[in-house]
């Protein structure tokens, strides 16, 4: 470890000591998932089951509540439910990432777990500069960096060329990387190694001259490309998208497209592309397999640029969070995500549960249905044309779902640091099942077993423990809850 890394260490460490009353105080601060100790979070990096511990790597700003030369934070675990704080793992120390170890992945190589990452540089003129860097660890805690595998930009792309996603394949290394061309198009470019050290471009994976995408957004970031159930999956976080009626609402999107990938080709034929996630805040995510081959994502529930200045977190020196991990399904041309099943372990005593729901117009409680970290299931719901069902959370943010020909689904809250109300939209042909999962300040929630997904920060009055139901239908849902780890 150089000087410079050793002391950039010190002081990251030295400023979470310093501000942690400030930060423990905070009444938002999450009881169940993944914060920064201090400063800004966000995107989540090599995430990987590696010698029986998942770990969970992020961006990390530990010197401010902004944006800047980050840092990766690292935790771990054995359940994905219970993480412990390891080390940091990377700071930017080196020439090739002094502006940031920014977004990356991570592999075993030889029982090394390896990471791929961006070194981000900026010279006295604003000029960017983009290496992607690798750095290796025996014990999974402590890194060895090893600088820049590839050095230069492609022809006909800006430096604008970062968050490498790796994985191997019959004995091949790929991987994939966010990219911008001279014209200022999002792309994903694939490359590939025999050795991890020497890497050639194979082209970019989608828009390319064979498979244009017309006008999609001017730079794409985080992409991950897996198979799931039988079918090509790319995801990427485009910036620059248009809001389009219901869609693309948040300042920047995170979606997948279905498609056929063809490896040696370096082609992805992609079909349409679909937000991951309805709600106000949701980016970046990564996918890794589990033990047992499920595949597990974890996105960054905030989005770049988007009321980053007016969180209240920010009075206590924190900001930002990621999501709970979800299992991805291929089901009927579907993705769906449910919250992997690990998370039961958050719940504590009995459930509570209240069967033969009947409607009412006037809100109403459900005894024991109630707290801050909570985890609620509505089953049974079956909502006839016209029927309505509102789920009011803390008087903050209300669930709304209105019965039509096909179920509309409303999520909405006050906007951060103002008083207006804000909404999100998504549809489902029928609502059978709703499950919610609350944090202190956090709202994720489920349709129909992850068929729809809306993930968002919420800022109610601490004091406010109430979950209120109200609307008009006709079946008797089972309501069920569960008090969460606090
Ligand atoms: C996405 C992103 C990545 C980059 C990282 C920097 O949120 O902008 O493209 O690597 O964050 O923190």
């Amino acid at each position: 470890m150089t000087e410079t890394e050793k002391n950039l260490i010190q002081q990251a460490e030295e400023v979470a000591r310093d501000q942690r009353q400030l930060v423990d105080a905070d009444p938002y601060r999450q009881a169940f998932h993944i914060m920064p100790p201090v400063g800004l979070l966000n995107d989540p990096n090599g995430w990987i089951h590696w010698q029986g511990r998942y770990h969970m790597f992020y961006q990390w700003n530990p010197f401010a509540v902004t944006h800047g030369a980050k840092f990766w934070g690292h935790v771990s675990s054995t359940d994905l439910v219970h993480w412990m704080e390891e080390p940091i793992a990377l700071a930017p120390s080196e020439w090739y990432e002094k502006n940031g170890c920014y977004s990356g992945s991570a592999i075993d190589r030889d029982g090394e777990l390896t990471l791929m990452y961006t070194g981000n540089v900026k010279d006295d003129e604003g000029n960017r500069f983009s290496y992607q860097c690798t750095a290796v660890s025996r014990d999974g805690v402590h890194f060895k960096k090893q600088g820049p595998v590839i050095d230069s930009l492609p022809k006909g792309y800006t430096a604008h060329f970062r968050d490498p996603k790796v994985w191997e394949e019959d004995g091949v290394c790929y991987m994939v990387i966010g990219a911008q061309t001279l014209k200022e198009e999002g792309r994903v470019l694939l490359y590939r190694s025999e050795n991890f050290r020497d890497w050639s471009l194979v082209g970019p994976l989608i828009g390319s001259q064979q498979e244009p995408l017309g006008d999609f957004g001017y730079m794409w970031e985080c992409p991950d490309v897996f198979r799931l159930d039988g079918q090509d999956i790319l995801i990427a976080s485009p910036q620059g998208l248009a809001s389009d009626g219901t869609n693309y609402l948040n300042r920047f999107q995170a979606g997948y497209f279905p498609g056929t990938l063809n490896l040696s080709e370096g082609i992805f034929t992609p079909g349409a592309f679909t937000e991951l996630d309805k709600g106000f805040e949701f980016y970046a995510p990564q996918t890794t397999e589990s033990a047992d081959g499920r595949r597990i994502m974890v996105g960054w529930m905030g989005v770049p640029e988007q009321a980053e200045d007016r969180h209240p977190t920010l009075e206590h020196s924190w900001i930002h969070c990621l999501t709970l991990p979800r299992e991805l399904t291929w089901v009927n041309g579907k993705l769906f995500q449910r919250p992997v099943q690990e998370l039961e372990k958050l719940r504590t005593g009995n459930p509570i549960r209240h069967t033969g729901v009947t409607r009412s117009i006037a809100p109403f409680e459900l005894e024991g249905i109630e707290g801050r970290t909570l985890e609620v299931q509505l089953s049974g719901v079956d909502l006839q044309a016209h029927d309505y069902l509102d789920i009011n959370l803390h008087n903050e943010t209300v669930l709304k779902l209105s019965m039509m020909e096909a179920c509309d689904i409303t999520l909405e809250r006050t906007v951060i640091g103002g008083d207006a109300r804000e909404q999100r939209y998504g549809s489902v042909d029928q609502v059978a099942e709703i499950r919610i999962f609350l944090d202190r300040s956090s709202v994720e929630i489920f349709i129909n077993d992850g068929e729809l997904v809306f993930s968002s920060r919420h800022f109610a009055d601490p004091k406010n423990q109430a979950v209120t139901f109200a609307g008009d239908w006709l079946s008797e849902p089972v309501i069920e809850a569960w008090k969460l780890k606090d």
